[in-house]
């Protein structure tokens, strides 16, 4: 039998509490063994839950208990996960964890002690809540080149952008209920900011990098400044608006960014709605692969913690080689990048017809009726060069009270 301790009893730690009962049988067969939950470590008493009687406060029950093999992270935010689990693999203990926080942040020096130690770093559900993703990785693509991961990899983001395009609701609503139904973050700043798509796409880069990738040098921008406006346009135009993480591995190179972009109903994302997370993955031999589910809820994610859980109990006298090593791979520059770029300008096309053409190019034009504006749809251009072309129709404003730039987004058709 093996022995485990749970720390943080909140939406993730109590729905593996939950499957470690429910599925005793079947998780005793694949680890080879029975698991037992012997610890759940929080601030809090459960007086009334099944686990009342396990619950303890002190992280230092679980680090000195030698009977504790596998420890489960599930408390989010780096402090006190980042100690603790630190303690845990130091004291000869496998971690699994859902926190991509600490992964991204924390990840290379977790991931060098469990090798060193000779135990296991396990962190599926730390990205795409109950999609395997991260062992598809290490596993099933081992022998393949990854050449691009394009993710929407947020939950909530996905659920709000597909109410106010389907449902025309507010973003204040969508975002209330995405927080009622247990997908948001505790701050939900970190997901319509892009800040969790953000750390998931790092993990992603650094698993097909093998690299360590800082978290801090992509580029992010999250869906607060998406508008029911936008969706008009979209609605028009046949197309869909979702939060991206993507990174492109070329010739040594890896760019990646977390952007709103704009896609048309051929891109292999367009489908993927609410709650889902979908995962598109282009291996130089497999060509795309595509990966889809749950990507947050509670059971979904703490299914995803069983499985390692169970990974880990299989090889409890090794490591399993995944993850990345000490080396840092550098990002390219968001400017060299190259999109179309969906740009909605106040007042009429008539006017700005020739100025628009001379700085953006040959555009698209996209006009709703009975509005004092009109969008564009710029040729692909790298970046930089948009960054320029925004900056000179931003001159000509000044001069013209009708000439300002109301909304860019990128787009991808
Ligand atoms: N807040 C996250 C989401 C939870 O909405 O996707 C899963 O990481």
């Amino acid at each position: 039998m093996i022995k485990t301790a749970v720390m943080g009893y909140g939406t993730i730690g109590s729905g593996v509490t939950e499957i470690l009962a429910e599925n005793r049988d079947v998780i005793a067969a694949q680890a080879g063994q029975e698991i037992e939950l012997k610890y759940v470590l929080d601030l809090r008493e459960f007086p009334d839950s099944p686990i009342a009687d396990k619950v303890i406060h002190e992280f230092k029950l679980i680090e000195e208990d030698p009977e504790i093999q596998i420890v489960v992270e599930t408390m989010g935010g780096l402090n006190p996960a980042y100690p603790f689990v630190k303690a845990c693999l130091m004291a000869g203990k496998h971690v699994v964890t859902s926190n991509k926080a600490l992964v991204a942040a924390h990840g290379t020096e977790l991931l060098a002690i469990a090798r060193k130690k000779k135990v296991n770093f396990f962190f599926e559900a730390s990205v795409g809540g109950g999609i395997p993703i991260i062992r598809p990785l290490y596993h099933c693509l081992m022998g393949e080149r990854i050449e691009e991961i394009t993710g929407i990899l947020n939950g909530t983001t996905n659920y709000i952008l597909t109410k106010m395009d389907k449902e025309g609701d507010t973003f204040e609503n969508a975002l209330r209920e995405a927080q009622n139904l247990g997908y948001a973050e505790r701050n939900p700043e970190a997901d319509v900011e892009g800040y969790d798509t953000c750390r998931k796409i790092a993990i992603l880069t650094a698993m097909a990098a093998g690299k360590e990738v800082d978290y801090q040098d992509i580029y992010t921008e999250g869906i607060t400044k998406i508008t029911d406006v936008d969706f008009k346009y979209a609605e028009k135009m046949g197309i869909s608006i979702k939060l991206f993480g993507t990174s492109r591995i070329r010739d040594g190179k890896v760019s990646a960014y977390v952007a709103p972009v704009m896609i048309n109903s051929s891109h292999p994302l367009y489908g993927v709605r609410d709650v889902f997370n979908g995962i598109m993955v282009r291996g130089n031999m497999l060509g795309v692969s595509m990966f889809y589910g749950s990507g947050a809820g509670k059971l979904p994610t703490a299914s995803a913690v069983i499985a390692d859980i169970i990974e880990a109990a299989q090889n409890l006298k090794k490591n399993v080689p995944m993850g990345w090593g000490d080396e840092k791979q550098t990002i390219e520059p968001m400017e060299n990048m190259r999109f179309r770029y969906f740009v909605r300008l106040a007042g009429s096309f008539r006017n700005k017809e020739q100025d628009i053409r001379r700085i953006f190019g040959h555009t698209e034009v996209i006009e709703l009726y009975g509005m004092d504006e009109f969008a564009v749809l710029t040729p692909e251009m790298e970046e930089g060069a948009f960054r320029q072309a925004v900056a000179a129709y931003d001159a000509l404003a000044e001069a013209h009270s009708d000439f300002g730039i109301k909304q860019t987004i990128r787009a991808m058709m």
